[in-house]
């Protein structure tokens, strides 16, 4: 089975459970200021999940552009992807337990042909962080009545089974997962679902989201009972097919075979399903409106997958531009799926192949290896003024050699000029984006016989975890709120934002639009289309026009129609090619007309006094606005 037809099967078969199937939502989520990226198809519907009304129905499925950067420092293995696309089917307090687990056996056995006898389910056993919840016995006797013998079933605890929140607080609960028996087992000692050891392939699994997370960590039961399922589109096609990776199915095919052709070293795999998977995510980033800035975090992650990807093109002899070779085989392979890939074609061969040119000339330039020069100087006179101000700077506070030495298990007894030069290549490669090898070969030039690759690796490799840790601490601030954050202050910046959109559209005409809004708690921030600065006085009228708006009080009203309709009646907003779907539309009196999912307040005068703080360029052609809310 295909891809193709497995994701059309998918769609077909809840459909004819009465699901509405609805479009993917973009890879940018939409107001949510938490997340960096769509990671899930629960994701764009947590407001949804929490109790407000979903314009199509409380039955929903769909196909999901997915990006989730954790694992990006796995791929390159058999199963792991950033960009991935996900089915999924939702209950809005609807259906429940039975159904959805009844449902997933049938869609598999039935549908997918496969073996029940192959088929194993971790449920949620218990867990100490997750006080007064225990064995889900109901799941369990579900899977018992379906034929499901008790040895194949196994209880774990939270980090297996329970899924949720996206960020710090929201929607989650207990979940069951479905494996695969493929029969190989590829490594590791310990063998049982939920274990690496490649014998059973992870393909769905069925979140049961009673619960809300709160911001001070407790578990409340939701206004409604929930269900989120998910299955993986190219793990699933992969068993589907009996192939041990999902670089060998038809999704990546040709741009593996591309690769190949290309390389003239020894083809090594794990850099070619790096390159694969890296710039099909780069094809669907782009696609979705992400620039490559540094500056910027999506657009630091978009850098990231073009820059590792052409590391690892040099390491199997891919010289010179080589980037849009793979993303062109890919706009092609999706085109009938996501026609935003070729409409965008251009874009997005120029934008990759403009970033591949721009590293290639920030690696090779006289300023990087003259950087380069002094920072391995500066190592070599000072070995641990070097190490420890490197590390000190990642940590944000004072990190001294002898606690990076035991933390990281650092064997060398005092600091070398290697391993100090393996902290510069660290900070080169996380800041510059300059592979190890460039830095480490111009080390070996400087210090002929003297460098010590061991040594500078050890260092190399704790300054890459404490990166690591630096920004995952930054994801964790950013997760607070999110989607789930129905505060009434961020409640107030979605209805400031329409206003200051329409605002915006009568100060500078109507080819102005949204192209991006980020709301938290402290700020308003809003993303347009516009080619000029603004003067101060134009920014002073949009700001009068808003506050005259919360002024009079208007009322604000929510319809559900369809696309069409909406389009029909006037409504503007980041809606494209939806054609068909109901969607909800919000009314600010006569003054605005906006699609969009929520929540907004009832009436102006609860926004308060709106005060722009900042405008300025974001890329060419577009423009942010930064602006506060005062009670
Ligand atoms: N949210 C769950 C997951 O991502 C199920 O869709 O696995």
């Amino acid at each position: 089975m295909t891809a193709k037809e497995l994701r059309k099967k998918y769609l077909e078969f809840f459909e004819k459970k009465g699901h509405a199937i609805i479009p993917s939502a973009s890879l940018i989520p939409e107001h949510d200021p938490t997340v960096l990226f769509t990671t899930a198809g629960m994701h764009p519907l947590v407001p949804h999940l929490l109790g407000e009304p979903h314009p199509a129905g409380r039955r929903l499925a769909n196909v999901q552009k997915s990006m989730r950067t954790d694992d990006i420092d796995d791929v390159g293995d058999p199963w792991h992807n950033t960009f991935f696309e996900m089915l999924g089917n939702w209950s809005l307090g609807d259906y429940w337990k039975k159904e959805a687990i009844e449902w997933s056996f049938e869609f598999l056995t039935q549908e997918l042909k496969l073996d029940p006898k192959r088929i194993y389910v971790t449920v949620f056993g218990s867990d100490p962080e997750i006080p007064g919840v225990g064995e889900d016995e109901e799941t369990i006797q579900i899977w018992k009545d379906l034929g499901i013998a008790e040895n194949r079933i196994f209880r774990l605890g939270k980090k297996d089974n329970w899924w949720g929140p996206v960020g710090q607080a929201g929607p989650c609960g207990p979940d069951t997962e479905m494996f695969y028996d493929t029969g190989r087992v590829e490594h590791g000692e310990k063998c049982h679902p939920g274990e690496t050891c490649g014998k059973y392939a992870e393909i769905w699994n069925d979140v049961f989201m009673e619960f809300n997370k709160t911001a001070d960590g407790t578990y409340v039961p939701l206004k409604q009972k929930n269900v989120d399922t998910g299955m993986g589109i190219e793990r699933t096609t992969a068993v589907l097919q009996g192939k041990d990776n999902v670089y060998d199915t038809e999704l990546f095919q040709e741009a593996m075979k591309r690769i190949k052709n290309k390389a003239t070293e020894e083809f090594n795999l794990k850099d070619a399903r790096i390159i694969a998977d890296h710039l099909r995510a780069a094809t669907f980033l782009i696609a979705d409106g992400v620039e490559p800035i540094s500056a910027n975090d999506r657009g630091s992650v978009l850098v990231r997958l073009i820059t590792r990807s052409i590391t690892s093109a040099r390491k199997i002899g891919i010289e010179g531009s080589f980037a849009s070779w793979i993303t062109d085989s890919y706009i092609n392979f999706y085109k009938d799926e996501y026609p935003e890939l070729l409409k965008k074609k251009d874009l997005i061969n120029n934008k990759i192949s403009q970033e591949e040119k721009k590293y290639l000339s920030r690696v090779h330039s006289p300023v990087t290896k003259k950087l380069e020069q002094e920072e391995i100087s500066k190592a070599q006179a000072d070995p641990r003024g070097t190490i420890e101000s490197k590390a000190s700077n990642v940590s944000g506070s004072p990190v001294r050699w002898e606690d990076l030495k035991q933390q990281h298990e650092i064997t060398m007894s005092s600091p070398t000029p290697s391993a100090a030069i393996g902290t510069v290549s660290a900070d080169l490669k996380f800041t510059r984006g300059i592979p190890q090898e460039e830095t480490f070969g111009t080390a070996d030039a400087i210090l002929k016989g003297d460098f010590n690759k061991e040594e500078a690796e050890a260092t190399f490799n704790a300054m890459t975890a404490l990166h690591r840790q630096a920004s995952k601490q930054k994801e964790e601030k950013r997760f607070a709120g999110g989607l789930a954050d129905h505060t009434e202050v961020t409640i107030r910046g979605h209805t400031a934002t329409h206003l200051l959109h329409q605002a915006l559209r009568d100060e500078l005409g109507n080819q102005v639009y949204q192209t991006g809004s980020n709301i938290t708690p402290e700020r308003i921030r809003f993303d347009f289309s516009y080619g000029e600065k603004l003067t101060k006085e134009q920014i002073k009228r949009v700001e009068e026009v808003v506050n005259q708006k919360t002024k009079e009080d208007l009322p604000v009203k929510k319809e559900i129609m369809s696309v069409e309709e909406g389009k029909k009646a006037g409504a503007i907003g980041l809606f494209e090619e939806k054609y068909g779907e109901r969607v909800s539309v919000y009314s600010i009196d006569n003054y605005s007309k906006e699609f969009c999912g929520g929540p907004h307040v009832e009436h102006t005068a609860q926004v308060g006094k709106f005060k722009i703080i900042k405008e300025e360029a974001l890329g060419a052609g577009q423009r942010r606005i930064r602006a506060i809310l005062n009670n």
